[in-house]
């Protein structure tokens, strides 16, 4: 098993879970069998980031627009997606994990809804690492969501424009509360944001690899997390800022 350094790990990980499609056709198989395998991926994952001692760690699981995907697939998803709550629940009960959620909720199929309150109600104590689904999500969306409750809360007197700076937008957006990623990991030789987390990636390290979503296991996020290990990040300052910090 790969090292890495327990005292540098970054405290949130955000991935964007690409390739099932391309898993499922390698294999003969359709599509939402891909998906099926993304989904035991993704508890592969969130063990393995509990283990390490990841803080944060937010998965890309259904997009804004994911819901242009043909009809089956997003019955799929959305199923899948309520089998992994029913599963996992006390998985993430027992590894004292809570469970958040990103993204317009309310478009969700309401049995997928009203199983996600239920566990992220019975999660929302667990302090020793936060999962956190982006779920008909679109960061476009999430900003123009800030902005309109921006205006509201000036117009009400509630908010100074002179008051306005990073910390104000963030509060704003659905992640807050959750730090900004130190690390992105796009899977499946994709080399693109595609609407994910505009504003809160503006200084997260980004890691892309070719494995398929399906095939990523805990090494694979150990190698993510050595090279994450190695950059410098610096902040728009010098390396010698940096070092003599
Ligand atoms: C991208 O692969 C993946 C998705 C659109 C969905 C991600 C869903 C899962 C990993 C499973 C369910 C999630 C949870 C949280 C249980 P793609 O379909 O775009 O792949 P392709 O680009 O190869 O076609």
């Amino acid at each position: 098993m790969l090292k890495i350094d327990k005292n540098n790990l970054p405290q949130h990980i955000a991935i964007i879970m690409d390739g099932n499609g391309r898993w499922a056709k390698q294999h003969a198989m359709g599509r939402i069998r891909g998906h099926k395998k993304g989904a035991q991926a993704v508890r592969t994952a969130v063990t393995a980031c509990r283990e390490i001692g990841i803080s944060y760690l937010t998965l890309f699981a259904f997009s804004s627009e994911n819901w242009g995907r043909p009809n089956e697939e997003i019955n799929a998803l959305m199923s899948l997606l309520g089998d992994y709550l029913d599963k996992e629940a006390s998985t993430l009960q027992k590894q004292e994990i809570m469970l958040t959620t990103i993204g317009n909720i309310e478009r969700l199929y309401p049995p997928v809804k009203e199983k996600l309150l239920e566990v992220k109600k019975l999660t929302e104590h667990n302090r020793k690492m936060v999962l956190n689904l982006a779920l008909s999500y679109g960061s476009r969306d999430e900003i123009i969501f800030a902005i309109k409750k921006m205006i509201t809360d000036n117009r009400s007197g509630k908010l100074d424009i002179d008051d306005i700076d990073n910390d104000t937008v963030g509060r704003y957006l659905y992640t807050n509360n959750i730090p900004d990623p130190d690390l992105l990991i796009r899977t499946s030789d994709e080399y693109r944001i595609s609407n994910f987390l505009l504003w809160q990636l503006a200084y997260t390290e980004l890691y892309f690899t070719d494995v398929l979503w399906p095939d990523f296991k805990k090494d694979d996020l150990l190698k993510a997390i050595a090279v994450y290990q190695r950059r410098e990040r610096r902040f728009g300052l010098t390396s010698e800022q940096i070092q003599n910090k």
